[in-house]
């Protein structure tokens, strides 16, 4: 399965904050925003990641992320020149993709709770069709929506209704098989011009083969798109990170505990960043593991 990071978008909504840096790179607390979607296609088990940007913001992520092997990853990197919506990525990707199964991230969405990489893995292998994932919020009408039956079956799905038939929100990660492709090179856009996600995965929905594993309210997702929620995502991972003293999102070491890089190597990229309280925790996990 490859993945894809679409962090895309002018973030006009985050100006003046991103006149000269794009959203996906401001801080959730003491790490770039991008980590957090990198490491959720990590804990997923993926190693062939796509990043997609605008050419304004490539070159910033890349000289961040490089081409991904000192974390053991493969990442490739494309151009969204327009902001032509979240399911462009598939039609971006598509030589990428290949004839692979696909897990789109968007680049502002935070997931943290206990158990998650299994239930991803789950997701991957029993994978037929789409799989969406919900979480329940106070303001549905910000989201696409997910309905489902008294048997959990999912009977509706809708962008942003001014009349939500559920309170679950539709997060921003997907799983497809091959055949999104084909389904986003048949969408026609939005009435702004967008080739809508939410138009993608009605269509698994119409075909019967659409399903959303809902994470309940033990879980967090944030989405990561205005002050506000950056501040708030920024606070959570805060409170997490003193109490706890484990890090989120750190993809060295999930790295490490995935086995895509040694002990050693985690302790260099740890000696490399030694000035900072992250440097010294990768030194930390290194040494324990070690
Ligand atoms: C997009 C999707 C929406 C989804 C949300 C999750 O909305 O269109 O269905 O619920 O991401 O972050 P946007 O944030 O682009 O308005």
């Amino acid at each position: 399965m490859k993945g894809i990071v679409l962090a895309g978008g002018s973030g006009t909504r985050m100006y003046p904050l991103t006149l000269a840096t794009s959203k996906q790179l401001l801080a959730i607390y003491d790490k770039p925003m991008v980590y957090y979607p990198l490491s959720v296609l990590m804990l997923a088990g993926m190693r062939d990641i796509l990043v997609i940007s605008t050419p304004d913001s490539l070159p910033a992520l890349r000289n961040l992320l490089g081409d991904g092997s000192h974390l053991g990853l493969d990442i490739s990197y494309a151009e969204q020149a327009e902001p032509r919506g979240i399911a462009e990525a598939f039609i971006i990707g598509a030589d990428y993709i290949g004839n692979d199964q696909t897990a789109l991230i968007l680049g502002d969405n935070v997931f943290h709770g206990a158990g998650f990489p299994r239930i991803l893995r789950a997701c991957r292998t029993r994978l037929n069709g789409c799989t969406m994932f919900g979480y329940p919020v106070s303001d549905p009408e910000r989201y696409g929506i997910g309905e489902v039956d008294g048997s959990g079956a999912l009977v509706s799905i809708e962008e942003k209704p001014l009349r939500p038939r559920s309170n679950d929100a539709i997060t921003g990660l997907y799983f497809y098989d091959n055949d999104v492709v084909e389904i986003a090179r048949d969408l026609t856009p939005s009435p702004r011009g967008e080739l809508e996600i939410t138009d993608v995965n009605q269509t698994y929905l119409k075909q019967g083969r659409a399903h959303l594993v809902r994470l309940g309210r033990g879980f967090t997702w944030l989405d990561a798109g205005t002050h506000d929620s950056i501040l708030a995502a920024s606070q959570y991972v805060q409170v997490i990170e003193k109490r706890q003293g484990v890090r989120v999102a750190c993809l060295e070491e999930i790295a490490v505990r995935m086995g895509y890089i040694d002990a050693d190597a985690c302790h260099r990229l740890g000696a490399g960043m030694k000035n900072s309280e992250y440097g010294q925790y990768l030194m930390e996990i290194a040494q324990s593991l070690g």
